[in-house]
Order: C-alpha cells, then structure tokens, then sequence
C-alpha cells in the first residue's frame, strides 16, 4: 500500500451537495476529499457515513477536529 500523508487542511470543503448516501474520510488520505476514495484501507480508519437529506451547501470538516462531524464548526481557526 502506498504510504500516503494525510492531508488534513485549516479549511472547510465547501461542497454543494446531492441528497444521498455519502462516505466522508476519516484518514485524510483520500484524493477525492472530503469523500472517501478507499485509500484508509490498512489504517483502521473507517470512513463516517452520512445521509444528506436534501441538495444543500455543506461545509465538510477539513481538519477533523470539528465536534460536529462531518461538518465544519469553525475549529479549524483555533489550531
Ligand atoms: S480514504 Fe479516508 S476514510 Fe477512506
């Protein structure tokens, strides 16, 4: 397996998004962030998987440190 660095950013990814079934990265290794891509495998990290009810604007967490997983909840700008 490839020895990806997590890509973590300060920033939310701003998505405007379908109503559906969605896989949001937990590892940061994804390269179709903020989803994703199955690149956690031999990790132990498991994506989060989220159910939009309707076709929103949503701001996908991009430091994972929100508390509101997996949104964004402004901590981004405190670390
Ligand atoms: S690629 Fe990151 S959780 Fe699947």
């Amino acid at each position: 397996m490839e020895n990806k660095t997590p890509e973590f950013q300060k920033a939310p990814f701003i998505v405007d998004e379908t109503a559906g079934t969605k896989f949001y990265c937990m590892c940061g290794r994804s390269d179709n962030q903020p989803y994703c891509d199955g690149s956690h495998k031999g990790s132990g990290i498991t994506p989060m998987k989220v159910e939009i009810e309707t076709d929103r604007r949503c701001a996908y967490c991009g430091c994972r440190q929100s508390s509101e997983l997996p949104f964004c909840d402004g901590t981004h700008a405190t670390i």
